[in-house]
C-alpha cells in the first residue's frame, strides 16, 4: 500500500513581477505577494529569473531570499550566469528549467537527456553547495532515469501538455497526458526521486494531479495570479489549497 504523504504548494510569483515591468517601477511588489501568499499557507516560493530579467530581477531574487521564511525555490536555465546567482543567493532549491527568448512561457521540459554532460558536473556543483536541485522534465521514462543517474533527488513533471489538453476539451488527449503523468510519478517514485509537477495547473487539474499519491508538491503561479485579481491573492490561494485536499482525499480513498 502507498503512504500518501502531505501535498505542499508552492506559489510562483514571477506574474506579479510581469506587472510590477509593465511600468518600470516598484509596484507591485512580487515580495510582498510572496509574504502574503505564505501568510495565506504556501509552503514555498519559487521565482524564476530568466535570462533577459522579464519579470523577476536579481535584486528580487536576493529579497526574497532574506525576507520569506519559508522555501525558496529558484528557477533558472543552466547557465554560468544562473549558477553564478544560484552559489552566491544559496535558495533552498534550484529547479533547472529550458529557456528560450522567443518562448512566452517554459515551453516543454529540460532535454536532459542530450544536455546530460554539461548538466552532470553542473548538478554537483549546486549540491555540493547545499542546494537541492530539481530537473523540470517530462514525464517519460527517458528523462526520468536520466534525472535518477544525473544525482539530482527531485524532478518537476511538466504538466503543460495535460492542462492544455484539458483546455482544449481533447478528452483522448487528455486521458493519454494523465496517463503520462501517472505511469511517470510512479516510475520516480520507485527510483526514490522527489516528484513535483507544475504549469498550467488550474483548481481543477490540481485536484486531479493531487490524486497522484507520489506528488509531494505543486508549483502554480499564472492562474493563482489572475484569479487574485478576481478574488484575491489569499482566498485563491486557499480555495487552490482545499483543491489540493480534495484530491488527496479521494487518492487516500482509493488505497
Ligand atoms: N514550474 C515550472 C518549472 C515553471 O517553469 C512554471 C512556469 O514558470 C511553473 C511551475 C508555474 O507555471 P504556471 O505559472 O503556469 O502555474
Amino acid at each position: 500500500m502507498t503512504e500518501i504523504l502531505p501535498l505542499r504548494l508552492g506559489i510562483n510569483i514571477d506574474h506579479v513581477a510581469t506587472i510590477r515591468n509593465a511600468r518600470g517601477g516598484n509596484a507591485p511588489d512580487p515580495v510582498r505577494a510572496a509574504l502574503l501568499a505564505i501568510e495565506a499557507g504556501a509552503d514555498g516560493i519559487t521565482a524564476h529569473l530568466r535570462e533577459d530579467r522579464r519579470h523577476i530581477r536579481d535584486e528580487d531574487m536576493a529579497r526574497l531570499n532574506l525576507e520569506i521564511t519559508k522555501p525558496l525555490n529558484f528557477e533558472m536555465a543552466a547557465t554560468e550566469e544562473m549558477k553564478a546567482i544560484a552559489l552566491r543567493v544559496k535558495p533552498h532549491a534550484v529547479c533547472l528549467v529550458p529557456e528560450k527568448r522567443q518562448e512566452r512561457t517554459t515551453e516543454g521540459g529540460l532535454d536532459i537527456v542530450g544536455q546530460r554532460e554539461h548538466l552532470a558536473p553542473y548538478i554537483a556543483e549546486l549540491t555540493k553547495a547545499g542546494i537541492r536541485v530539481s530537473l523540470f522534465i517530462e514525464a517519460d521514462a527517458g528523462p526520468i532515469e536520466m534525472a535518477k543517474k544525473l544525482g539530482a533527488p527531485v524532478i518537476e513533471l511538466h504538466t503543460g501538455a495535460y492542462c492544455e489538453a484539458l483546455e482544449h476539451g481533447d478528452r483522448t488527449k487528455v486521458d493519454r497526458e494523465f496517463a503520462r503523468l501517472d505511469t511517470g510519478a510512479a516510475l520516480a517514485g520507485r527510483l526514490g526521486l522527489e516528484v513535483h509537477a507544475g504549469h498550467g495547473l488550474d483548481f481543477y487539474s490540481a485536484e486531479q494531479v493531487a490524486m497522484l499519491p507520489e506528488v509531494r508538491e505543486l508549483n502554480i503561479g499564472h492562474f493563482l495570479v489572475g484569479e487574485g485579481f478576481f478574488i484575491g491573492l489569499p482566498l485563491a490561494i486557499r480555495q487552490m489549497r482545499a483543491a489540493m485536499d480534495r484530491g488527496r482525499a479521494k487518492a487516500r480513498a482509493r488505497t
